[in-house]
């Protein structure tokens, strides 16, 4: 199982958000849209071994959305569809525990701390451990939107592994494309 978490540090909470706004009153919830179709889509397939949490801190209360491609339905390749599904999740009350929100996904309160605390991931960074030349690599890998991450979020990963997918600064969603590639590579020389 291939795990990504991605941080969106002005994306709403609530499902009161317009498909029609993503970029802007809902924080710039479209980054973490495409982030969802990078982690799952392939041509007219989609990977059922990725999940991918959404860590949304643009409310009062933190909220983690979880994506899991084995059973997640009704996505399709454009920003609205992964849109409308976020708003789906964002419907369910979020309580310290996921809770289904749809076939797929599942919401909880808490952000990013909580999710550390369950799972080891490392960071996806520029200045990382090129992905190319390491040896292995890790199954959980975390990202920021288009911010950098905040001084609590970096006390929170500063000891964690860090690996790069190239030496230029790349969206979020290309950067989980090229990983996914370099974990498709692997995979076929076995
Ligand atoms: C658009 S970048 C973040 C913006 C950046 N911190 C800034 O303000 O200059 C989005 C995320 O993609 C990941 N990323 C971007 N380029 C990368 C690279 N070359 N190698 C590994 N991760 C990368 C990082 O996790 C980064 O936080």
């Amino acid at each position: 199982m291939l795990r990504f978490a991605v941080v969106g540090h002005k994306a709403t909470t609530e499902p009161t958000f317009s498909l029609n706004d993503m970029p802007g009153g809902a924080g710039r919830l479209d980054i973490l849209c495409r982030c969802i179709n990078s982690s799952f889509f392939l041509s007219h397939d989609l990977r059922r071994d990725v999940e991918c949490f959404l860590i949304l801190k643009g409310g009062e209360q933190e909220k983690t959305l979880r994506f899991a491609g084995e059973t997640i339905r009704s996505l399709n390749p454009d920003e609205r569809s992964a849109g409308a599904l976020i708003k789906k999740g964002l419907t369910k009350e979020a309580t310290s525990s996921f809770q289904k929100a749809a076939d797929g996904i599942h919401i909880r309160a808490g952000g990013l701390a909580e999710l550390l605390a369950e799972i080891p991931f490392a960071v996806l960074d520029e200045n990382g451990e090129d992905i190319r030349t390491a040896e292995t690599l890790p199954e959980n890998f975390l990202l920021s939107d288009h911010m950098n991450f905040t001084e609590e979020e970096m006390e929170l990963i500063k000891d964690l592994p860090k690996y790069s997918v190239g030496p230029r600064v790349l969206h979020a969603d290309h950067t989980i494309t090229i990983l996914l590639n370099e974990f498709d590579r692997r995979a076929a020389h076995e």
